[in-house]
């Protein structure tokens, strides 16, 4: 099976750890019926800087003609506010990638690294966050005045229906028991749209449970409770900021991957972290992030199962040395493209079997 892969590396760490996303990609394509072609598709600060645009037309295009994007993270220090980010919104908006996937999953190996006492954690965390990701807030339709600024939260039942669908059928398909959605109904127009059409959709899954919580109280249940969730279905600006709050209890915002997703379409596969000029070009950002992000691209573009094993991989390497985020005094600690080795090393030789 030939796919093309575009690949944005960016700004800041996202040059060190899209590499070893690569990496993953390329012992896949040596040992499976994958074959992959890489294509570049440069955005990010430091392309703005250069042409004045952080997504120049002809990455698009590249992106757009590709069977996955892999992308890194952007920005850098001293840019006006947005001109760099406005990259990633006009991926999502441009191939209208309505999902945002975001699994929150704490490995055990891990669990020492867990900000929880352990009674919180329970019997584990793994939580797939099924953000909106095109519509609310982040529609950009707002405007800046010297004296008055404006953003509307505007969503669509088409929006909303087919969001809140993604996340039943992916519950489905995963074996959850529950699905949660999160909102402000108790204040917001659109979340009482919105949660009138949760209640519709639910109810045509008779054998999952449906759960509805205010943003303000989940936040406070995800600390409590973490161990309660499965499938967490939100709009853009809550999934925004409750996806940042989850990742920290995974041990580092290094180890959180994302998928933006338009099923059966180009989707874009991104870590969750920003491009954290303050490490940059030091070799020690987390590769696992982009790692796992590649997991993700294999399942849900590609229909695989190898996301299984390199989810395994992972958990093995993290048994035998970490870099300096989640670091451990009984192991080695591992520079990122080493870190990236080990990875390799342990899903080659599942693969070569
Ligand atoms: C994210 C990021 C983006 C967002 C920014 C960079 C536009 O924070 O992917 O969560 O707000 O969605
Ligand atoms: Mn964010």
């Amino acid at each position: 099976m030939k796919k093309i892969i575009a690949f944005t590396e960016g700004d800041g760490v996202g040059k060190e750890v899209i590499p070893e996303g690569i990496k993953i990609l390329k012992i896949i394509d040596e040992y499976t019926d994958f074959e992959f072609e890489f294509k570049e598709a440069p955005a990010g600060g430091a392309v703005w800087k250069k042409h004045g645009e952080s997504l120049p037309e002809k990455s698009f295009e590249t992106i757009k003609n590709s069977d996955a994007l892999l992308f890194g993270a952007i920005g850098i220090p001293g840019l006006p506010q947005g001109v760099a980010e406005i990259a990633i919104l006009n991926i999502r908006q441009g191939l209208d990638l309505y999902v945002n996937l975001r699994p929150i999953k704490l490995y055990e190996p891990l669990r020492d690294r867990c900000p929880l006492r352990d009674e919180f954690i329970g019997d584990g965390i793994d939580i797939y966050f099924v953000r909106e990701n095109t519509e609310g807030l982040y529609k950009n339709i707002g405007y800046l005045k010297e004296n008055e600024a404006q953003n509307i939260m505007h969503y669509t039942r088409e929006g909303c229906e087919r969001i809140i669908k993604f996340a039943f059928e992916f519950a489905k398909r995963k074996g959850h028991k529950k699905v949660t959605s999160v909102d402000k109904a108790n204040i917001l127009k659109p979340s009482q749209l919105w949660r009138k059409i949760f209640h519709d959709i639910g109810s045509k899954y008779p054998n999952i449970k449906i759960e509805d919580i205010y943003i303000d109280a989940f936040c406070q249940w995800l600390i409590r409770t973490p161990y309660a969730y499965q499938t967490v279905v939100t709009g853009n600006m809550f999934g925004d900021i409750i996806s940042d709050e989850a990742a920290f209890l995974i041990g580092s915002l290094g180890m959180a991957s994302s998928g933006n997703i338009h099923p059966n379409k180009v989707s874009m596969y991104e870590p969750i972290h920003g491009s954290a000029p303050d490490i940059a070009g030091k070799n020690i950002a987390n590769p696992i992030g982009t790692i796992l992000s590649v997991k993700l691209m294999m399942e849900e573009s590609f229909q695989s199962k190898i996301g299984n094993e390199i989810e395994n991989a992972v958990e093995e390497g993290l048994k035998e040395g970490r870099t300096i985020d989640i670091e451990n005094p009984n192991l080695k600690t591992l520079s990122t493209k080493e870190m990236g080795d080990l990875i390799s090393e342990k899903l080659r030789n599942k693969l070569k079997k």
